[in-house]
């Protein structure tokens, strides 16, 4: 499991990182993004929508309260929450997966909530508050081949 540690300055910062990646997605991508409330999570989702091609006039929001958005770019963007989840139970009722697997790229805020029903395949992201000073950290890491795969060609651009 390969890993990438950035420090990300600003908020511009992380929309940036988004949008890098979101350039090299492809269909059936899973991205699982965690860290504390106001960690920057929504932020990245709103880079990685543009990196995919969703038009700047479409707002992308936090999908806290309707658990799943969809935005359409070069390929579906399907973008939740599952902080407001109860059980792993209801995730089936969201299609999440499916989704995914249909053909398009799934980036799931609080994923590790339900580690038990997370796909093993996928790039995790955990955005933090560093100890001291200003920004954000981002942590990655490659979870399966395509996950490495992805995580090596982010690492050339950045
Ligand atoms: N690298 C950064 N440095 C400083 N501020 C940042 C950075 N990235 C994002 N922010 C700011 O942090 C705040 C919270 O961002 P955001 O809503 O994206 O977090 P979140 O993790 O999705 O929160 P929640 O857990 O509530 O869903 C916003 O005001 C955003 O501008
Ligand atoms: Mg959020």
């Amino acid at each position: 499991m390969s890993g990438l540690t950035l420090h990300l300055p600003d908020v511009a910062a992380t929309r940036r990182l988004g949008r890098t990646l979101g350039r090299l997605l492809q269909p059936g991508d899973v991205l699982g993004l965690d860290g504390p409330l106001g960690a920057g999570k929504t932020s990245l989702v709103q880079g990685l929508a543009r990196g995919l091609g969703v038009p700047a006039r479409v707002p992308v929001t936090s999908p806290t309260f309707t658990l799943l958005c969809e935005y359409q770019g070069r390929m579906p963007l399907y973008h939740a929450d599952l902080y407001r989840l109860r059980e792993a139970a209801e995730l089936g009722e969201l299609g999440l997966w499916e989704a995914a697997e249909a053909g398009g790229v799934l980036v799931v805020e609080w994923l590790a909530r339900f580690p038990e029903a997370a796909p093993p395949e996928r790039l995790q992201i955990e955005l933090a508050f560093p100890p001291s000073g200003p920004g954000r950290q981002a942590h990655l890491t490659g979870r399966g081949r395509r996950a490495a795969e992805l995580l090596q060609a982010l690492a050339l651009l950045l």
